[in-house]
């Protein structure tokens, strides 16, 4: 229930900053592992992961540690500088991921322009495509962020609707459907940039040869093979990397979300040698962008994947999670997508919208969120144990009895 205390404080959101999210009502004020408390100090087991930013629990005691001691050392220098923690995070993370370079930025979508604008210069100056005119091909139901040049191909009107001129050079072909890139291909194709698994789309797996089949097209056509896993990576499918289930290599790779640990703003863009090279002085940067204080909480939260197994927890307790919910045979249930520790349950409208589905599951303790009306994301952080989960399931369980009778 909301009291005067939680109703001051969204009313204050809404009166000085604009509506452009539409949140829970509830108000959140600490958390730590999966569990969060609202000011009220009513718990709740958080399954949203802060949109998969937070896989290591809140407030992990050793990325905490990193973040006071790195702070308190040396937290910002901007790029005009070398420092102590940037050159040490790029060797960890280029090692760990099998890319020879990585271009460090602080969101999501700034990686992604990141990316846009490297796969533009490798066109022009590598491939000779003609000036001006570079294009990436991209997927229907694509999300990857919010800038002008972003929502350009975004194929959700809300999101471009009055926001133009928009951004040129970008083709939409059907997602999960190698063909549609194969024919949208021609001799000014810079890349081609999709997710492995599309998460605000409502976690859609596209068919197991689709990855396969995109790189065989990008290696035959010389056109680079861009993924974005800013939502998918880091373990939150159990490898870590969705594109790893396919056993495939892609050019490019952006990532964000966990690189943080839930800390702060980190992303990158890795790719070769040959395609980083052209980011010369002046050409791109941040002032943020591989910052001490990012670096080093990147790093550990790298490191951290694999010391606290969080990976093969994601396979062992997502494989676990699914099954446990599919047992509910709940008439709610229409269908249940996904890879590890990040599913979307496909709910029938007919007997509750997602937004009183989320609405519900909040007042039994669960945060989580629907995307596209009848999808619920369950993603919790990676570090839930099988006790933590099954109370979870418990609440799940009750919320859809209510519903169903
Ligand atoms: C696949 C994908 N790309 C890009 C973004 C944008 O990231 P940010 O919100 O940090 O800019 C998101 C965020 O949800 C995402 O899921």
């Amino acid at each position: 229930m909301i009291n005067d205390i939680q109703n001051s404080l969204i009313k204050k959101e809404s009166i000085f900053g604009p509506d452009n999210y539409k949140p829970l009502p509830v108000v959140l004020s600490k958390a730590k592992g999966v569990w969060a408390w609202d000011v009220n100090e009513k718990k709740y087991l958080d399954m949203m992961s802060g949109y998969s930013a937070v896989s290591h629990g809140h407030a992990h005691p050793e990325l905490l540690r990193v973040f006071h001691e790195q702070s308190s050392r040396l937290s910002l220098t901007s790029r005009a500088f070398y420092t102590d923690t940037l050159g040490p995070y790029l060797e960890t993370i280029t090692k760990m991921s099998g890319f020879e370079m990585c271009l460090p930025m602080n969101s999501g979508a700034e990686a992604v322009e990141t990316a846009i604008k490297s796969s533009r210069r490798w066109a022009y100056r590598t491939k000779k495509v003609k000036p001006g005119k570079a294009e990436i091909i991209v997927a229907d139901g694509n999300f990857h962020g919010r800038t002008t040049t972003i929502i350009s191909f975004s194929t959700d009107e809300n999101s471009r609707e009055d926001f133009g001129p928009h951004t040129p050079g970008f083709v939409a072909v059907k997602y999960g459907c190698s063909e549609s890139i194969e024919s949208a291909i021609n001799e000014n194709t810079a890349a081609v940039l999709i997710e492995p698994i599309q998460g605000e789309a409502g976690i859609v797996v596209p068919p197991e040869n689709y990855l396969p089949e995109v790189r065989d097209i990008c290696t035959k056509h010389n056109v680079l093979m861009i993924l974005d896993e800013i939502q998918s990576g880091l373990g939150r499918t159990g490898k870590l990397f969705a594109y790893q289930h396919s056993n495939i290599q892609p050019d490019g790779l952006i990532l964000g979300k966990a690189l943080g640990g839930g800390f702060m703003p980190v992303s990158c863009f890795l790719s070769s040698e040959e395609v980083l090279h052209w980011m010369n002085p002046g050409s791109h940067g941040s002032t943020f962008g591989g910052n001490p204080l990012a670096a080093a909480i990147a790093k550990r939260s790298l490191e951290l994947l694999e010391e606290d197994g969080l990976i093969e927890n994601s396979r062992v307790m997502g494989q676990y999670f699914k099954e446990s919910l599919l047992n509910m045979n709940s008439k709610i249930i229409k269908e249940i997508r996904g890879k590890g520790l990040w599913l979307g349950v496909e709910i029938d409208p007919e007997l509750i919208s997602g937004k009183d589905l989320s609405k519900m599951c909040l007042e039994h303790g669960i945060l989580c969120k629907e995307t596209h009306e009848t999808t619920i994301r369950y993603a919790p952080p990676l570090v839930i144990n099988k006790e933590e989960l099954d109370w979870g399931l418990d609440k799940i369980k009750e919320v859809f009895d209510k519903i169903t009778g």
